[in-house]
This record gives C-alpha cells, structure tokens and sequence, in this order.
C-alpha cells in the first residue's frame, strides 16, 4: 500500500526537532498542583511536579494562561500580557519555573491570546474612553444601524449577541467570546506591533514556543457581512452554531499576521508556534502557511470531534495525512481544557486504545494533564459550575468545568492537589485513581502511557517513520510504521467491546506484541490472521 504524504515523511527524518519527535503536556495551572494552600493550583506548584512530568518522558510542557486576568473566562481574558497573575505567583516564580524546565531537557510553550484582551485592559479602557482616543481603532467599534439594532447578526460562542453597547461613547464593540474580552482590530498595524512586542518580551526570557488561542478568530470581514444560517443546527449545540462563521472566523489576511508571528520566533532559535484551530482538514492545513511560513503544528482536534468509528477513523487519518503539504508536520490531539475527556466520550477501556492510537500515530501527540491517569468528568452540581460557557448556556450542558478538576496525585485528603478544599471538586474516585496508586500497577491507565511513551520515544518508526494504513473494517482499525532499517511496528486498534478479528486481505507477516492493552497478552507471536478481546488494542514487532 502506498503511503501517504511521503514527502513530509522523508524530508525530516534525518533532522528531527524537538516539537517533532517529542510530546507535549498540557497543564490547565489551576488545577495541577497548589503550593500554596489556597485551593488554586500555581507556578511552584508546577515545578514540584517537574520531576513527574520528566518521569513521564514528555518533552514540552504547555501552560494554559498564567497572566493577570480578572478571570471572567479564567485566564484567557488578560489583562497584562507581561505579568503574571498573584495566584499562580510571581515573576520570579516563573523565571524559576523555566529554569527548571530546561535543566530536566524539557521546553515550555505559553499560552498567546492575541484575539482578545479583557475589558479590563488598559488598552481597552483607553479605547472606550471616547471616540477619538489613540486606541479607539485597536478594537473594533462599530455604529448601530438606524433601528439601534447590532451592526450585523453575529453571535458571541459564550451565547447571545457578540455586540455590546457602550454608553458613554453610543457604539458597539465586537466580542467574539464574553463581553468581557474584546476582539482586537487586527488591521490596526499598532495592534500588530504591540503583539509582537509581547511575543519578543516572552522569547527573550526563554521560552520555547506559544500556543496562539483561537488563530482563525484574528481577522474578521472586511465588510462585516452578515453569517448565513447553519441549516444543520441542533437545538443542543451552542447558540454561535445557529449560524455558521463565514466572515467572522478564518479570512484570507490572516495568514499575514501568522506569518509575522512566524517571523518573530525565527528570529530565535528553535522556537515553535502551535495553532489553536477548530476548522476542517482542507482549511486547517493552510495555516502551515505558504512554503511552511506559518504555524509549526496547526492543533488537529479530529480525535476530539470524530465518531468512534474504525472506519470513520481510518479515513480521517488519511484524509490528514493527504492534506499535509510537503512541509506540514502532522499532530494529534486527545484532550484539552475545553473538551470532555476521552474517558468520558468512549468510555474508559476505549481511552486506553485511544492512548494507542494517540501515542503511535504519525506527528507530535498533545497529552491533556490527567488523561494519562485516566481522570475523567467529574458531575459538578449546577450550582458550583464556573465556567461562563455553562453558566450562560444552562440548558446545554456545555460547561467546561468537569474537564478541568484537580489533578488526583494520591488518596489524602484533596489528593494532594492542596491542603485546602479545591476551586473546583475533585472526582470522588480520586482514592483509587491517583498518580501514586497506579504508578506500581502493571495494568493501570498511567503504566500503560507509561509504557507507550517509553516505547514511542525509543523506536524511529513512530518518531519518524511512516505512517502506512493497513486495514479498517467497521471494529478494527490497523496500520503500520516503520522507517528504513529500523525495527517495524503493525498496531491492530479494537475499536469496539466486542471481540474482532484482523484479517488482512493482502498482508502476511509475523510478529511478536510488544505492548497491550491486556498486558497478559505480550510477548505472543501472531501471524496473518488473529482475534482480539474487546476493547483491545495491540503493538506488534514485525519480524
Ligand atoms: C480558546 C480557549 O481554549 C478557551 O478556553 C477560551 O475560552 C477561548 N479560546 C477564548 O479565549
């Protein structure tokens, strides 16, 4: 079978660089480790938890935003993009934080939200102060129509309109999340500087990379024409789906700016920018941008929004892998802190053939903290829900919160996440599911990333090889990696809980399972035609 996108595959095999071969780990910081007794996870917090996270084998630790914030959409409305916010600590916190990284041979990668700032701002407060402030044009202020009405029908994804009235200056301003974070005029090139500005201060100090929040929000229509009806709406999914994003989201100047920030971190070295998109393949690829001048890793969010389906599953991998340009290094996504978790979207024997899938396909895997442990939503009552998504949409279950509880390290009370009562409650099966209950056990969720890192980041073939489909039927989804001379693997994925066989029509080989999702099932040879248990997920050596 031919593979596909081999001229990305090829190209960099000799020269592999960090955010290649190696993993990235999210950390949401209020929820990983409290220092401080407050309840709030924080930055020394983080750096008592280095030497897990360097255990663990990933390479890049991405924090989720760490800066001043009046936290109406906990953290991701800034308020000062060179600070950082008192809970989490100080400056010097975070100067210790990333030296400490960096001596363990880890990367850290900040969060940029360069769409919006909080209304609290002062770049904000100076432009609704009145019309003809300096900073007026950095957001985007617009008349009512004759009626009083919105300037156009667009709607906020935190629900209702993403219009808000100013009094005192008798215009509206754009907020494409919460009243409460303004969108800034990209087109503004004072915008534009300041931005880089904040990128060259965090590069300067170190840092490795950024993850840039909503990248195809930047820049908005021209003409501000009005969004046509979503004719596949769902009474369930959020209100912004009512409509669909043609001239809000993803227009074609905002490949300009992606390549000005590009330009920035090459400035330096060995710097990287990962992409926050949410559209689909054939529109996500282009933010590689032209000749591979844009995002070093666009996020691939299809693992988060497929169907669990063999089938479906197979075609979307090659669907990706035959987008890639030459120079587009793929990505895999399981989890973020926007998401359910896996383990609550398929359930917890499927998360640990998704932690297969995840962690042996082609391209940088992206861990969400806590997946590794196997945590999984936690039922928050309504009336402890925080998350702005949820308290606007009530009827929606759309709250983010049940993804975002605290890590679970070990049984004591608030599982040593803090010594005092969380910001958000922990999973009542915290006792049993924690870092240190599962870290001796040979059949836990964290032995089995354990494992499958350690495995990854040993053999070339899944760093850096290719990536070949072998077959899919509707429970089975099987393919192969391999690269040059090394050893070669064939990964047989049971997507299902019933038992499957894998009977590939043109394929014989033979081999030995190196890693299973049942552990008692190693070290057995296989050849061309076999049956798996449910909810199994297999890595063959092949001889
Ligand atoms: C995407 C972030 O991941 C999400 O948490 C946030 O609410 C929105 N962007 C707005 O910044």
């Amino acid at each position: 079978m031919t593979p596909y996108g081999m001229a990305s595959q090829s190209q960099v095999k000799n020269q592999q660089l960090w955010w290649q071969s190696g993993i990235i780990y999210q950390i949401y910081p209020r929820s990983f480790q409290d220092s401080n007794a407050d309840g709030i996870g924080d930055l020394q917090g983080v750096i008592n938890r280095l030497d897990y996270l360097k255990w663990l084998g990933i390479q890049a630790v991405w924090l989720s935003p760490i800066y001043p914030s009046p936290m109406a959409d906990y953290g991701y409305d800034i308020s000062d993009y060179q600070g950082i916010h008192p809970i989490f600590g100080s400056m010097d916190d975070f100067d210790q934080l990333l030296e400490e990284v960096h001596q363990r041979g880890m990367k850290l990668i900040l969060d940029l939200v360069p769409n919006h700032t909080s209304d609290q701002h002062p770049w904000f407060l100076e432009s609704k102060s009145s019309r003809d402030n300096p900073k007026r044009d950095w957001y985007i202020w617009k008349d009512a129509l004759p009626d009083g009405s919105e300037p156009n029908n667009w709607l906020a994804m935190f629900g209702g309109t993403a219009w808000e009235w100013d009094e005192t200056t008798q215009q509206y301003y754009y907020h494409a999340f919460l009243k409460e974070q303004p969108d800034l005029n990209w087109r503004n090139p004072e915008v534009r500087e300041a931005m880089m500005n904040v990128m060259h201060y965090w590069l300067k100090k170190g840092i490795d990379g950024f993850r840039v929040d909503v990248m195809w929000h930047m820049v908005k229509d021209a003409h501000f024409r009005n969004n046509p009806i979503n004719p596949d709406y769902q009474p369930h999914q959020a209100t912004v789906d009512q409509l669909l994003a043609v001239y809000s989201t993803d227009q074609p100047e905002v490949h300009d700016i992606v390549r000005q920030m590009r330009e920035v971190l090459d400035a330096y070295e060995e710097r990287m920018m990962i992409g926050e998109i949410y559209l689909p393949v054939h529109k996500l690829v282009t933010y590689y941008g032209e000749n591979g001048s844009g995002a070093h890793l666009p996020f691939n969010f299809q693992l988060l929004n497929l169907p669990w389906n063999a089938t479906q599953l197979a075609a979307a991998i090659s669907q990706y892998e035959g987008a890639l340009p030459e120079y587009g290094w793929p990505n895999w996504v399981l989890g973020n802190h926007d998401q359910p978790r896996i383990t609550s979207r398929v359930g917890l024997q499927q998360a640990r053939v998704a932690a297969l899938l995840l962690l042996t396909l082609r391209g940088t895997p992206t861990i969400y903290y806590g997946d590794e442990i196997g945590m999984q939503d936690v039922p928050i009552p309504f009336s402890e829900v925080q998350d702005p998504q949820g308290l606007n949409m009530p009827d929606k279950n759309l709250s983010r919160d049940p993804a975002r509880t605290p890590m679970q390290w070990n049984a004591s009370t608030y599982a040593g996440f803090s010594s005092e009562k969380p910001w958000l409650r922990l999973s009542s099966t915290y006792r049993r599911l924690n870092v240190e209950s599962e870290k001796d056990n040979p059949f836990s969720m964290l032995t089995l990333y354990k494992r499958l890192i350690d495995l990854r980041q040993k053999e070339l073939s899944f760093t850096a090889g290719d990536y070949i489909p072998v077959y899919s039927d509707q429970q089975i989804l099987a393919y192969k990696r391999t690269h040059e001379n090394a050893p070669a693997f064939l990964i047989v994925l049971n997507l299902t809980h019933r038992p499957a066989y894998f009977k590939p029509e043109h394929d014989a080989f033979k081999g030995t399972i190196v890693l299973s999702t049942l552990p008692e099932e190693e070290g057995q040879e296989v050849d061309s035609y076999f049956a798996l248990s449910g909810d199994q997920g297999i890595i063959i050596r092949l001889h």
